[in-house]
């Protein structure tokens, strides 16, 4: 096979100006909030190599408990402390790093302010955050501000001024903080990527991911989101709450901070059904939800435009009957891929020109084999104790490593608060009618130059001991 290469691509004839449907760009603080004398940007900034790596985790529920044992099974990590509002899940967890033959680490609970006990006790290589979203911001700033570096899960934070804080509160510690978003590692996104990459889409021009996950009855569930958090924000906003394992993977293969920038960005919300018909029909009238009403969208859709003319379909409904999907497809002037669709042992199905004609799809599974990343072909290949296929434990894995060899992390703060926007600016956009309103370019005008990210090279990394 032969494509066009990546020079070609990246230099190719995409037209400089932003297509923006419907009406006036509107701008609310979209302006970069100006820097303090001596912060600078941590674009391209390496970690400060250490040989273990120590960390902290604030959050043990579904998530962080679930990513506990890959922390402690990465080598050169060491899970020096564990933290839950509720003392109980930290003792637990705790119990099982001593169980699985590591040392016990130091263990913090009980109170809203246990995760500050720990941050100014323990001294800290790694945060690891997953609380519910609405403690990410205070917690993270928290941990940057007591040296460490942070790993959030999504999001980052809820708020524009929130995202820009931990932007400048990044740069004036210089430590990194990111979004750790697992998709970002899935083998057929960094198979896309790779493919984007090389030319195989030719000069890519549009893509669509999201987060289309039927939670319903979770939400619902009395033992699953703790105090039914995460029901309570469909209650709060019409917002666009948690595109980003499928924008993500978009805005990487489209070089979105490294050569290409988010311009504007434009909602639409359908009306809240499915919560309040799940409900109806599965909720006995006793249940405290009864109190509630749900204003969310069920499918929030936001369109955003690029600086090089690109366009990003991101969706987000987790309140409607329907299988799980990230979209997860990108297209351009040789071909285009889709995910999610069963088309052959990878689950996907392509079209690419010259291979392929006639109008009809394509199983992607050997372009999968061909442009396989090096994590998979290594760490993704091994049992791992993660979850999600294995995503999870390769973005542990690579974080650690990364750490220890003093490499630049592949999703950086820049990253992290560029992928997070679409929360608090679908919010912006509907409230102003669906009318399109501006991303705020968090590089402050770095996102033009070409720079390595999640497609990286085995060869920068010395072999993992
Ligand atoms: N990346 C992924 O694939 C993925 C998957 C699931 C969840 N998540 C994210 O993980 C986060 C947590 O979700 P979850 O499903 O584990 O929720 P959860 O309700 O199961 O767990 C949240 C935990 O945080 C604790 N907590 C609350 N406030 C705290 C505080 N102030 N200090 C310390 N602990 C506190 C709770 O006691 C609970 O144990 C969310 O941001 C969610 O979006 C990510």
């Amino acid at each position: 096979m032969s494509y066009p290469s990546r020079r070609t691509v990246l230099g190719g004839a995409i037209a400089a100006t932003a297509v923006v449907a419907g009406g006036a760009v509107l701008s609310p603080a979209s302006a970069a909030p100006a820097r303090r004398p001596g912060q600078k940007s941590m674009v391209g900034v390496p970690f400060e190599a250490v040989d273990t790596v120590r960390v902290g985790v604030i959050g043990l529920g579904n998530r962080g408990m679930g990513m506990l044992g890959g922390w402690a099974a990465v080598p050169g990590c060491t899970v020096a402390a564990v933290c839950d509002i509720r003392a109980p899940r930290a003792k637990t967890a705790a119990d099982r790093i001593a169980a699985a033959g590591k040392p016990r680490p130091a263990e913090y609970g009980g109170s809203s302010s246990s995760y500050q006990e720990m941050l100014s006790r323990e001294n800290l290589d790694l945060v690891y955050i997953a609380t519910p979203w609405e403690f990410h911001y205070a917690q993270g700033k928290a941990a940057l501000l007591a040296g460490a570096h942070v790993g959030v899960e999504l999001p980052i934070a809820t708020e524009l001024d929130e995202l820009w804080d931990l932007v400048d509160t990044s740069e004036r510690t210089r430590r990194h903080l990111w979004l750790m978003e697992n998709c970002s590692y899935g083998r057929n996104e960094l198979a896309m990527l790779k493919m984007a990459h090389e030319g195989v889409f030719g000069d890519v021009t549009n893509g669509h991911g999201g987060y289309l996950h039927d939670l319903r009855e979770l939400l619902f569930s009395d033992t699953y989101y703790t105090d039914a958090w995460r029901r309570k924000w469909h209650t709060r906003s019409i917002a666009s709450f948690y595109p980003m394992h499928g924008l993500a993977p978009i805005a990487a293969a489209m070089d979105i901070n490294r050569g290409d920038r988010m311009l504007t960005l434009q909602a639409t919300a359908t009306a809240p059904r499915g919560l309040a018909d799940y409900r109806e029909r599965h909720v006995p009238r006793d249940h405290p939800s009864w109190q509630e009403e749900y204003i969310n969208g069920d499918l929030i859709t936001c369109m955003i435009s690029t600086q090089q003319g690109r366009v990003i379909r991101a969706e987000h409904d987790v309140s409607s009957p329907r299988p799980y999907s990230r979209i997860n497809s990108l297209a351009g002037s040789r071909g285009i891929m889709e995910d999610y669709v069963p088309v052959g042992a990878a689950g996907a199905r392509v079209y690419l020109e010259p291979d392929h004609s006639g109008h009809s799809w394509r199983d992607f599974t050997s372009y999968r084999d061909e442009f396989d990343h090096w994590l998979w072909k290594t760490v993704g290949s091994q049992p791992n104790p993660g979850g999600h296929g294995g995503m999870d434990y390769i973005l542990q894995w690579r974080v650690i490593q990364q750490m220890r060899a003093g490499l630049v992390p592949d999703i950086d703060v820049y990253d992290g608060a560029v992928w997070c926007s679409p929360v608090p600016l679908s919010v912006q956009s509907l409230d102003n009618g669906g009318r399109p309103v501006r991303v705020p370019d968090f590089t402050r005008g770095r996102w033009a130059h070409k720079r390595p990210g999640l497609d990286s090279r085995q060869s920068e990394m010395p072999p993992v001991a």
